[in-house]
């Protein structure tokens, strides 16, 4: 089944079940999955920084620390100074992608994305620009492209229309998320999607209608991660999803999209100690340290106990070049856009 899956990138939904709920074919995905990411990628393994720019969020996901009904979180906003003084500072240890995540806040309004996002573009031409914003309309998403962004990241989450229901108020829409990122592909931005493991209510069948959704989308790059219980949500007293899970479906993500950019997720490092070294040996090849100003860190708490939230950016800089050594990889500065798919295909 593995070498069929390797070789067709692609398995009939009754063996990919087999593989999902099964732990005894871990160790060939793994196998399979690590010699696949040599093939395209060697042992790079590229960093993205990211820049947390706001926890303001109109949107209540159940599942989310930053949702708008927890009137515990103590919110906060960057400006534009202290955006590009982390731009600064990740310039400086080798970043070349900054990433700027935030929740749907209206403060933002496009006309100060676009300022943000050109101001980065004049500073750091050889850099790459993602957004992670949410939702958007097509006008905004193509205004921030002309600005000078190149990848937006927005999770599908789950793709599944019931269980979308189940981790979502009525307000928020599946087919509009899904419509969402049809728009940032249409307009050209290299997207990432991708969704959590383990959430409340998910069946192996949802995990296996989000590959299919992925293997329609083709995005350049695929995020998961375990989901984590936030004490101040609805979810807060649901299990998590586990490490073993989320490995497993790294290595079937990376048999089935050779060539994307998969993260070793910061979630993936929360729940293990050695999270992110394991999913990079599951055929993971991006990570994604926190280049946030530290006084604002523990406050984007998506869920509980999240890593890094007391280190400065040169810490973690460091902290991850010795983790990715040790689990084999080599971090490298380059932009590290999708590998040229005619590296196999001529
Ligand atoms: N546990 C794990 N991941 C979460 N995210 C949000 N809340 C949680 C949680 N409790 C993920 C979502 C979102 C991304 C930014 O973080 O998938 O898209
Ligand atoms: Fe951030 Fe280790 S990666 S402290």
């Amino acid at each position: 089944m593995i070498e069929e899956l390797r070789r067709d990138r692609n398995l009939p939904d009754a063996a990919l079940r087999k593989l999902i709920e099964c732990a005894d074919y871990d160790e060939g995905l793994f196998h399979h999955a690590d010699e696949v990411r040599r093939e395209y990628y060697g042992t790079d393994v590229y960093i993205r920084g990211l820049i947390e720019l706001t926890n303001y969020c109109k949107n209540d996901c159940y599942y989310c620390g930053i949702r708008r009904s927890n009137a515990q979180a103590v919110r906060y906003r960057l400006n534009k100074e202290d955006i590009l003084e982390c731009c600064r500072e990740g310039y400086a240890l080798g970043f070349r992608t900054f990433v700027l995540q935030g929740g749907e806040d209206g403060f933002y309004t496009d006309k100060i994305v676009c300022d943000i996002v050109s101001a980065i573009r004049e500073n750091y031409p050889d850099c790459a620009i993602t957004l992670s914003l949410g939702e958007k309309n097509r006008e905004s998403y193509l205004a921030f492209f002309e600005a000078g962004a190149d990848r937006y990241l927005l999770r599908h989450e789950t793709a599944d229309e019931e269980h979308y229901q189940k981790l979502h108020p009525s307000a928020q829409k599946l087919s509009v998320r899904k419509q969402c990122l049809w728009d940032l592909k249409k307009i050209g931005y290299q997207v990432g999607s991708g969704f959590m493991v383990g959430s409340p209510y998910q069946t192996t069948e949802n995990l296996i209608a989000d590959l299919r959704f992925l293997q329609e989308l083709m995005p350049a790059m695929i995020g998961i991660g375990p989901f984590i219980p936030h004490h101040q949500t609805p979810f807060a007293t649901c299990a998590g999803g586990t490490l073993a899970l989320s490995l497993r479906m790294v290595a079937i993500l990376r048999l089935m999209f050779p060539y994307a950019l998969i993260p070793a997720t910061t979630a993936l490092g929360t729940i293990h100690p050695q999270g992110r070294e394991l999913g990079l040996k599951a055929g993971a090849n991006v990570v994604m340290p926190n280049l946030s100003p530290v006084k604002v860190r523990k406050l984007y708490e998506l869920y509980d106990n999240k890593i890094c939230t007391g280190e400065e950016s040169a810490e973690c800089r460091g902290c991850l070049e010795r983790r990715v050594a040790s689990a084999g990889y080599r971090i490298v500065t380059a932009r590290g856009d999708v590998a040229c798919k005619s590296r196999r295909e001529g």
